[in-house]
């Protein structure tokens, strides 16, 4: 096929968030208090997750120091607490790059009306509205190099190992396995909140 008639044009997207799901981020601040941040920049390979964080939020701070984080993960119907954390920033004073969209807010569980629940192996609390909450330590951070990143003030690959998984008892199947029926996470679409549709299939490896 002619590469004129195949459908595609060259463009340059302002973004490139193709639909990853949403986790929100717990780490504790310098004075003791928790920071909660939206990300969805975030992939697993066994117990291992890695996240791409930007160099100007609290949270990359918090992970370089406490080294300890709970990945929690939202469903769809969580969207509106997410968005309500979406223009806040636990960083004092808010970072030039982010000061026309950004505030500062200390008390970002109070500001989403989410609510903190302790961790047990990790200090930052879980969130008890997301059904899946996972305790993790910080392995390894790696400065990331993609030149447009420079623009955003940096960003890093933080690689943390989960040593605790919480899931709420209706989305578990059995001892070991999470129902993908029962479970669904919220999905970033280029900036827009979206739930799954409807199972397609199941792969090959599937056991429940
Ligand atoms: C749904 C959603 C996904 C986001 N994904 C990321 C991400 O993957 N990485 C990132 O650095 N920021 C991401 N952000 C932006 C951060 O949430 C934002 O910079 C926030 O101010 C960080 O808070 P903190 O400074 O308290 O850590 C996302 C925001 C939203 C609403």
């Amino acid at each position: 096929m002619l590469v004129a008639e195949a459908g595609f044009v060259e463009i340059q997207p302002k973004i490139l968030y193709f639909g990853t799901p949403v986790v929100l981020v717990s780490t504790l601040n310098e004075d003791g208090s928790p920071n909660l941040a939206p990300m969805s920049s975030c992939w697993t390979l066994g117990w291992t997750a890695v996240l791409g964080l930007t160099l100007v939020g609290k949270t990359v701070e918090n992970l370089c120091r406490g080294m300890e984080c709970v990945l929690n993960v939202p469903g769809p119907d969580l969207w509106k607490a997410v968005e309500r954390l979406a223009p806040l920033t636990g960083k004092f004073p808010v970072p030039e790059t982010k000061a026309a969209q950004f505030r500062f807010e200390p008390d970002k569980f109070g500001a989403s009306k989410l609510t903190p629940l302790d961790s047990e192996l990790v200090s930052p609390p879980r969130v008890l509205e997301c059904p899946l909450q996972l305790e993790a330590r910080v392995c390894h951070i790696r400065e990331m190099t993609g030149p447009e990143l420079q623009s955003i003030g940096g960003a890093a690959a933080v690689e943390v190992s989960v040593v605790r998984v919480h899931a709420r008892r209706d989305i578990v199947h059995g001892e070991r396995y999470i129902d993908p029926a029962r479970w669904q996470p919220l999905i970033y679409n280029f900036r827009h909140y979206f739930g799954l549709g409807r199972e397609l299939g199941r792969s090959f490896r599937a056991e429940v």
